[in-house]
């Protein structure tokens, strides 16, 4: 059956189209934290952030099939129930970002964002992380493509501590040394003559590989670049909607942002992400760009995103996060002096990173024994995935409604292959 599966993916989808794991996983059926293949086999979900209220969660699909019901049209129509969302959803921001685009995907929330910065400030220099993804977009991937040499985009050093640029003596010496970063980077547009319009960053460096980023540097970084006229935008595809714990990445970081850009869990799977701001950058955006986009802003958007706003609210998923994911955070840091690849357990609430490495002394990355791991997982019935500038970082991230329980059914799979692979047992 797989066989058959993938040889016609090939033919229909390109041989190129990604897959996950050596064995491709063939899933039919999702519910809660579970994934299942046609034989019944379950997996648990450790992987997907965008189902966060867990897959197929009855209330979202109610909403869904509610609205799809009964009203389903673009947004050139007055809507009260896209009003009422987008009230619920702006007042779970700080109290400045007040108003919304709606779009369908990370990337187009990016794109919004970048335009707006460039409307607003008069500018087209952008500022990235050089190992940042931020969508597929010809504008917005050339973020990933930095080194390209886009004269409009610079990618500076992503701050770390754990390689980090230079061995500096303190905490406040390595926040400034990526600092100097920033205003390297300002300094190289106004020597290029490109009119400077801000930063464009994931407050918790997600695909960079969730690293420990040096102390109060984002919320210094923001300051240098407004100093500079520009905007600061926080990509919160992936920290977003309480995945670290908090409902959004700026507030582990300590910052306001001036703009910040939403998707992936915002729809529980139901394509809907956004933009949101100041009401004048957003005013301004619109009176220049006339912004539409066809599926963006809809009844059904509007449906389920509230219904996912539901969830998390009654379900207390930002509370469950807070605390499970420190409980895991502190287990996997019990397992670490008997794993000696194991070099870091980082990250924010159900977003943890566990950076694998083939000696700790030269910290070296283990990209080969991070992928055995995730493969031997699978084989074991858990999803998790790897990520990070260098693909050596395993990745833990599932959805919100993952508990204690579940949790210790990871934890004693992990420790068995850790065993089997390495022969020290926790
Ligand atoms: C941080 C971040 N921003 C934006 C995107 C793009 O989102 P989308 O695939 O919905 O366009 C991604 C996708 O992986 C992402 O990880």
């Amino acid at each position: 059956m797989t066989t058959e599966l993938l040889a016609r993916r090939e033919k229909l989808l390109g041989t190129g189209a990604p897959l996950f794991y050596k064995e491709a996983v063939n899933i039919v059926r999702g519910e809660g934290v579970w994934l299942f293949d046609p034989d019944g086999r379950r997996y648990l979900d450790m992987y997907n952030n965008v189902p966060c209220v867990g897959h197929c969660h009855p209330h979202v699909v109610e909403a869904m099939y509610r609205q799809a019901s009964t009203l389903n049209v673009h947004s050139r129509y007055l809507h009260e129930g896209v009003l009422d969302y987008a009230e619920r959803l702006t007042n779970h921001h700080a109290e400045e970002l007040a108003s919304i685009v709606f779009t369908c995907t990370g990337t187009e929330a990016n794109e919004v964002a970048m335009g707006m910065a460039r409307i607003a400030t008069g500018g087209r220099g952008i500022i990235c992380t050089d190992a940042a993804y931020h969508g597929n977009s010809a504008e917005v991937g050339k973020l990933k493509r930095a080194r390209d040499g886009d004269p409009e985009i610079r990618a500076i050093p992503y701050p770390q501590r754990y390689r980090p640029l230079r061995e500096v003596a303190s905490e406040s010496e390595l926040t400034d040394l990526y600092l100097s970063e920033v205003r390297r980077a300002i300094n190289s547009f106004a020597a290029n003559n490109i009119p400077f319009a801000g930063m464009l960053v994931c407050p918790i460096l997600a695909n960079e590989g969730l690293p420990n980023i040096p102390n109060g540097f984002m919320s210094q970084a923001a300051e240098i670049v407004r100093d500079a006229g520009g905007l600061f935008i926080t990509d919160e595809v992936q920290a977003g909607f309480c995945r670290t714990g908090r409902w959004w990445g700026y507030e582990v970081m300590d910052f306001v942002p001036d703009i910040v850009t939403m998707g992936k869990p915002m729809g529980n799977g139901l394509p809907l992400a956004g933009t949101v701001a100041r009401t004048e950058l957003v005013d301004t955006f619109r009176d220049q760009k006339r912004y539409f986009n066809t599926f963006a802003s809809s009844p059904l958007q509007a449906a389920v995103g509230m219904a996912v706003l539901d969830v998390i609210e009654t379900e207390n998923l930002r509370e469950n996060v807070a605390h499970v994911g420190e409980y895991l955070r502190a287990e996997l840091t019990k397992i670490q002096p008997h794993c000696p690849p194991m070099a870091e357990v980082r990250g924010h609430g159900l977003f943890i990173g566990l950076e694998w490495v083939s000696d700790s002394g030269t910290k070296t990355p283990d990209r080969e024994g991070a992928t055995l791991l995730v493969n031997r997982l699978k084989e074991k019935g858990f999803l998790i995935g790897s990520a990070g500038s260098l693909g050596n970082v395993l990745k833990i991230r599932p959805p919100l409604v993952f508990t204690r329980e579940h949790a210790n059914l990871f934890l004693t799979a992990f420790a068995e292959i850790v065993e089997e692979i390495y022969g020290t047992a926790p």
